[in-house]
């Protein structure tokens, strides 16, 4: 499944996902973890060192490979060069599986051992439109939204994606790849403004959307939050010792974590799990498809000179059985 965690710049979108990655760790699940920021934070919130962080491949450098992979042998996409950050996947495409190694994994990500587990760590890296060498690209995070509606995930199995605050989201359509997305929300009414905008586009798109108060610090803030965001309030974490000591790069063993953050985690995990029970493999390929001639429309075509819409496979359903169907 697919989660994604959003919010005001500075509301914790880091911390959390970067907590919420710990946990899984430790429950041995398959985890899959990315920075979908360009100013790259995730790295060093679980725990690597700034050589380390700054070691990692940045995705937006490896395109070329991205695109060339996933295109496979799909015949309605002549070339790398005429794939765009929304080209959706159809027959002879290639798939990416959470829990397996292909050549975009071995050039775009690394893996990170936490306490009780290892995860991968994919970033989109810092990078500019004219490191790219191609024309037809203009979202930073285009590399994380193509491997996003080329993978399959199947329950058990979990992609974190430590979202940027700005909206470019919302025009290429990858708001719509989650299961479900944690709006990280200090109780600020700056910090509830960003959840309401959100609540628009996510009610749209039947988007399942949940705040996790953050920085939460006693019964008013806590009221606020209730009073501002009613029932789409999950959980709250209040300040966390722990977070602070690692952030003095002394981080105590996980299982140190407070007890009340523990089961805030718990929390988020059980509500993930719930709601990859309702994904509806019909309305995530539509959408996929729906947010490609979007773009093709608005830039793609007139960027690349080709009709893009014709890069949609009509037949074509993404699926666990879509892995089965294809080769290797
Ligand atoms: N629950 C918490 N307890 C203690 N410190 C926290 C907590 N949540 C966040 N912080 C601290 O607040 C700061 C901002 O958090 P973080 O970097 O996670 O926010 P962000 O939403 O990812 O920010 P950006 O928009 O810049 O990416 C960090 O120094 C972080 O350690
Ligand atoms: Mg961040």
């Amino acid at each position: 499944m697919k989660i994604g965690f959003v919010g005001k710049g500075g509301s914790g979108k880091t911390t959390l996902s970067s907590l919420f990655i710990r946990h899984l760790a430790t429950t041995g699940a398959p985890v899959v973890a990315v920075d979908a920021d360009i100013n790259q934070h995730l790295g060093p919130a679980l725990g690597l060192d700034d050589a380390e962080a700054a070691a990692l491949p940045p995705m937006g450098g490896h395109l070329p490979l991205i695109k060339e992979y996933l295109r496979g042998d799909n015949p309605r996409i002549a070339s790398a060069e005429t794939m765009i950050k929304t080209t959706p996947p159809g027959r002879g495409s290639r798939l990416l599986r959470v829990d397996e190694e292909n050549p975009v994994y071995a050039a775009c990500a690394r893996p990170v051992r936490l306490d009780g587990g290892e995860v991968r760590l994919m970033a989109t890296g810092p990078f500019t439109e004219s490191d790219l060498g191609v024309a037809c690209y203009h979202s930073k995070v285009g590399a994380v939204e193509l491997c996003l509606n080329h993978l399959v995930d199947g329950a058990g199995e979990y992609v974190v994606v430590d979202m940027t605050a700005g909206s470019d989201s919302f025009a290429s359509g990858m708001f719509t790849r989650f299961d479900m997305t944690f709006l990280v929300a200090e109780p600020t009414r700056k910090g509830v403004s960003v959840y309401r905008q959100y609540r628009e586009y996510a009610r749209d798109f039947g988007v399942a959307l949940r705040v996790v108060g953050n920085k939460v610090q006693g019964p008013d803030d806590l009221e606020f939050l209730r009073e501002e965001v009613g029932e789409d309030l999950l959980v709250t974490v209040g300040h966390s010792d722990w977070v602070r000591a690692m952030e003095k790069g002394r981080p105590p063993h996980f299982s140190a974590l407070e007890a009340e953050n523990r089961a805030a985690l718990e929390t988020l995990l059980a509500t993930a799990d719930a709601a990859y029970g309702l994904r509806d493999w019909e309305r995530y390929t539509r959408q996929m498809v729906h947010f490609h001639r979007k773009n093709a429309e608005s830039w793609g075509n007139e960027r690349t000179g080709a009709d893009l819409a014709a890069q949609i496979d009509p037949e074509f359903l993404l699926s666990e059985d879509a892995v089965l169907a294809l080769p290797g």
